[in-house]
């Protein structure tokens, strides 16, 4: 990245930290970015630098990497996720989806990561930026009970994990509807989810059709 990315992503950094950049003036900034440069300005504004090593992963799980500012973009405009919603990533790693999107729409977020360092990394992140409505935790999410309006997941696992997973999804569409986003992962027979358009090729969306539950306005 050259100077003049730098500064002006060290520049909005502490808008960030005082709370005046936020929703459609972080969307416009980051859109108007060249469109190779985003993610490291991106992690550059929220003061991510390289992960730490990765443990072993259990049987089924993907090992961490960020999925591309573009998604989370378009995932917040195609939904689109308001301030009253709770976006969830299953297997958050160091946070940027879960950071980003409260930053750009305000609404609540939590990520759910199997590796503890990773989440110690995360929540320092976010301790840094002052940000009271985002929130990591260390679990399986193959194991907890979740709960949130929008589920954000990156690939994180496969076999009998994922199968574990979409059966707590499938929990919480059973009493609100909920919206899967997902990248690098489809759902195509689930009889449950109903896929919509996007304007990423990227990303997918799900919306869950689950009878007596009232849908998504
Ligand atoms: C492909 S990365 C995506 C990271 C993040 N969502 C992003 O896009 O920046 C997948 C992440 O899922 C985590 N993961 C894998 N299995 C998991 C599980 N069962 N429960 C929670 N996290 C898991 C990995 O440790 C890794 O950080």
């Amino acid at each position: 990245m050259d100077d003049s990315l730098r500064q002006k992503a060290r520049k909005a950094r502490a808008e960030v930290c005082a709370g005046v950049l936020r929703g459609a003036a972080l969307m416009e900034l980051l859109s108007s970015l060249p469109f190779h440069e985003r993610d490291d300005w991106a992690d550059e504004l929220l003061g991510v630098e390289g992960p730490p090593p990765d443990v072993p992963p259990p049987r089924g799980s993907v090992p961490y990497l960020p999925c591309g500012v573009a998604e989370v973009l378009s995932m917040t405009r195609d939904i689109p996720v308001r301030a009253d919603d709770v976006v969830v990533d299953l297997g958050s790693g160091l946070g940027r989806v879960v950071i980003l999107a409260h930053l750009l729409t305000g609404a609540r977020a939590h990520g759910v990561e199997i590796q503890e360092p990773l989440v110690h990394t995360a929540r320092a992140h976010c301790n840094t930026l002052g940000l009271p409505l985002v929130s990591f935790e260390h679990a399986n999410a193959a194991e907890i009970e979740l709960d949130g309006s929008i589920f954000f997941l990156y690939a994180p696992f496969n076999g009998e994990m994922l199968i574990a997973a979409l059966r707590n999804l499938e929990a919480v569409a059973r009493r609100r509807a909920i919206v899967l986003a997902t990248v690098g992962l489809e759902f195509r027979d689930v009889p449950w989810l109903r896929p919509r358009k996007t304007s990423s090729v990227s990303l997918a969306l799900y919306d869950s059709r689950v009878s007596g539950v009232p849908h998504r306005d």
